[in-house]
């Protein structure tokens, strides 16, 4: 199935609907929307290795997925982030980018963008780039093909090397998300800064967050960025920037490579007072916070009717129970995961 009209029902609607504003007083302005829980990798710290998916009919159609986005737009969403699992593993995923350019092109939107493991990224550079799709973000954990394969269990280091370099020959920009892992790739940090500024992306490094059942333990996972950074300092000069995404990492520039380095620190460091953004799935399923249970049903209020008045409504009500902020904790005794979900249904 694909996208085709420029305009699915419920656009055509004149009325301005409200802003996104939640009881803290955040405006919603970022949308992160999982258009598949599927994978074809299966990192030890997302997944388990035997995972169970959705059966396809649960899925919101790409015409749905494409009138939700543009509803939240309506309301005021400035920056669309499109997840996974892996987004494009995703049939036809490419007329959904397409379809939601329109929205570039007349400024209601202002970034339309992916999180992806870059392993179809080859393929789809190109197309992505033509769609309006101006900056990516990659996860490489590591440049060792070895480790790559013992983090990812299924993926190919080269293929993704080689969709990371068809991007940037596309004109993309990239920022590579590395999960810092002990005992694993924290000896590589080095390495994958100089290949990221070498190339001339970003790099982001992120503390793993307890969600979802894996078989190993994360208590053996979790590396504190606070240690990173002390230890990048014995090699490198960080300069505090106040460059900012409208994601949570907070930048440094490193001197030497004259690159940025950012830090996403939910363990560490809480940022969800400047929070700007909820979440998606491909259920249509909204959750206000990546770190809590709560959740609202869209696709009911989407297939009741053609017109986004319902839709509206349950977007509404569910702004306003966003909670303050996640109480991410790993916890040592019963080495739980804090939420039962894993990361690919949100996408992050
Ligand atoms: P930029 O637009 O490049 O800033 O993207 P981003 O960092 O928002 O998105 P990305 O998909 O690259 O996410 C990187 C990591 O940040 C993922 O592990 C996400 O789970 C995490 N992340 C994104 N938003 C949140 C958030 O609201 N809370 C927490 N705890 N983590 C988040
Ligand atoms: N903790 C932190 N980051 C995670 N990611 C996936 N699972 C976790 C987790 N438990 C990362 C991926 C990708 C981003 C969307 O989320 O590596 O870069
Ligand atoms: Fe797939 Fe991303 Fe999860 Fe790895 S982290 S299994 S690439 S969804």
């Amino acid at each position: 199935m694909s996208v085709t009209t420029p305009l699915p029902s419920g656009e055509s609607q004149a009325a301005t609907p409200a802003a996104l504003i939640d009881p803290f007083n955040r405006h919603v302005t970022y949308l992160r929307v999982s258009v598949t829980d599927r994978c074809d990798f299966r990192c030890v710290y997302c997944m388990s290795e035997h995972m169970s998916f959705l059966p396809r009919k649960d899925l919101l159609t790409l015409e749905e997925l494409d009138r939700l986005c543009s509803a939240f737009i309506s309301k005021g969403v400035r920056k669309l982030r499109i997840t996974g699992g892996e987004p494009l593993v995703r049939k036809n995923i490419m007329s959904l980018f397409r379809a939601l350019a329109r929205h570039l092109e007349t400024g209601r939107l202002e970034e339309l963008t992916l999180t992806t493991n870059g392993s179809q990224l080859e393929k789809y550079a190109g197309d992505l780039k033509a769609a309006g799709v101006r900056r990516i973000n990659v996860s490489i954990d590591t440049l060792d093909a070895q480790k790559f394969k013992a983090i990812t269990r299924w993926g190919d280091l080269s293929a993704v090397l080689k969709g990371v370099d068809a991007a940037r020959r596309a004109g993309i920009s990239i920022k590579i998300n590395a999960v810092a892992l002990k005992g694993v790739n924290e000896d590589e940090i080095d390495d994958l800064l100089r290949f990221a500024h070498g190339n001339g992306h970003d790099l982001t490094l992120i503390e793993t967050m307890p969600l979802g059942e894996i078989e190993g333990d994360r208590t053996d996972q979790y590396l504190p960025l606070s240690i990173v950074r002390a230890r990048l300092l014995d090699r490198w000069t960080l300069e505090d920037i106040p460059f900012r995404t409208g994601g949570p990492a907070r930048y440094v520039r490193v001197k030497e490579t004259g690159g940025r380095l950012g830090f996403i620190t939910p363990m560490t460091h809480n940022f969800c007072e400047s929070c700007n953004r909820v979440r998606v799935t491909c259920t249509g399923t909204l959750y206000m916070c990546l770190g809590q249970e709560d959740a609202a049903d869209l696709r009911a209020p989407l297939r009741a009717s053609p017109d986004n008045g319902p839709l509206f409504e349950a977007i509404d009500a569910a702004i306003a129970r966003k909670p303050k902020g996640h109480d991410f904790v790993i916890d040592r005794r019963r080495k739980q995961p804090a939420l039962g979900r894993h990361m690919s249904v949100t996408g992050g």
